[in-house]
């Protein structure tokens, strides 16, 4: 009876060699598959006396087996190892310092932007975002600013077709509220406006806050009680504010509203209006425009003027949050100049 020994001794030695998944293989190819040492065996059926045939062929078999238990153990070794390493490279040394990430902060204008939205949502006003590109019917024509009126001259206007702009005010926001809703109306406009304008004081892109107010009964005064409330919580209690006759073709009255000097109410050393560089000596700084809604407006919107009346402002939130913030130039805003803005962080 034959016990391939020879042949076992060898197959241990070779699997004992065997490193890894190709070497595995190899150890396979060599020994068990299907032109291996193993399988060559069942060819030498031929020459064996046939009452030994049964024997032989048990005899190869039993080492097929063997050999195939040897192969077995020794892939799941391998399989073992390399489970072991990988997790030795991804393992993760939870003591070591975390790498630093500095924290973002919101930029000043988005600040500033919350917080007017907060003083006029607690006056109940809601919130309306319009399109950024217009058409001039709802940029010019229906806000009382025809095609031919001067007026028109005093934005500088980014067109893009002979239809199409960039809004030049928040104000169409005005005629898309008025066109969505009936009175009584109290919204407020927030958005990025776009004007051919730049200087320490003016950029082609900013952002206005339109507020609009349309209900029976609406004054002047309703609007100067809003503002001083709007003013006082931004700048400060003692805030007053101060209308001056102005001129927008949306309103009519129109007005240019002034605060009152916060610098030279907070610093003891500037006496109120006396040599103070943020009013320049004045008392008083130009903060934003509005005024009763021009009857015009509120009929091209299909509300009857003898029933309604409205009040409206457009506030420019760089020129408060440089106000507020004492920040010189507008270009800042834009320069992501983070000396400048991380002074902003909560
Ligand atoms: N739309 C005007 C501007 O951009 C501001 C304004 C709004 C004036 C509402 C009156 C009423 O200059």
């Amino acid at each position: 009876m034959k016990d391939f020994g020879e042949i076992k001794e060898q197959v241990k030695a070779k699997i004992a060699e065997v490193k890894d998944g190709a070497q595995l293989s190899e150890f396979w190819q060599s020994y068990l598959g299907k032109t291996g040492v193993i399988s060559g065996l069942m060819k030498e059926m031929k020459s064996v006396p046939p009452e030994e045939k049964p024997n032989f062929g048990k005899a190869v078999n039993d080492v097929r087996v063997w050999a195939q238990e040897l192969y077995q153990t020794k892939q799941a070794e391998i399989k073992q190892r390399e489970l072991e390493r990988r997790y030795e490279r991804e393992t993760v040394d939870v003591t070591m310092p975390a790498l630093k990430r500095a924290p973002g902060n919101l930029h000043p204008i988005t600040l500033i932007k919350q917080e007017m939205i907060e003083v006029f949502a607690g006056m109940g006003f809601d919130i309306y975002e319009g399109p950024e590109i217009e058409d001039d019917d709802h940029n010019f024509t229906r806000l009382n600013v025809a095609k031919d009126h001067p007026s028109r001259d005093m934005q500088d206007t980014f067109w893009l077709t002979e239809d199409l702009l960039l809004r030049t005010h928040t104000s169409p926001g005005q005629i898309r509220t008025m066109d969505a809703k009936k009175p009584p109306i109290k919204v407020l406009v927030p958005g990025k406006v776009f004007r051919s304008d730049s200087d320490a004081t003016h950029s082609p892109m900013f952002s206005q806050m339109e507020g609009l107010v349309v209900d029976k009964g609406i004054t002047l005064c309703d609007l100067q009680g809003m503002l001083d409330r709007f003013v006082q919580q931004i700048f400060g209690g003692g805030t007053k504010t101060r209308l001056r006759p102005s001129y927008f073709p949306f309103t009519e009255p129109s007005v240019e509203v002034d605060v009152s000097c916060f610098e030279c109410a907070r610093e003891t050393e500037f006496l109120p209006g006396n040599g103070c560089p943020l009013c320049k000596g004045t008392g008083w700084i130009e903060v934003l425009g509005g005024g009763v809604v021009n009857k015009k407006v509120l009929e091209n919107c299909g509300i009857d003027p003898e029933e309604y009346s409205g009040l409206a402002f457009g506030i420019g939130i760089e020129r408060i949050t440089m106000l507020k913030y004492g920040i010189p130039n507008m270009g800042l805003f834009f320069e992501n100049n983070l000396d400048l803005l991380q002074q902003f962080k909560g």
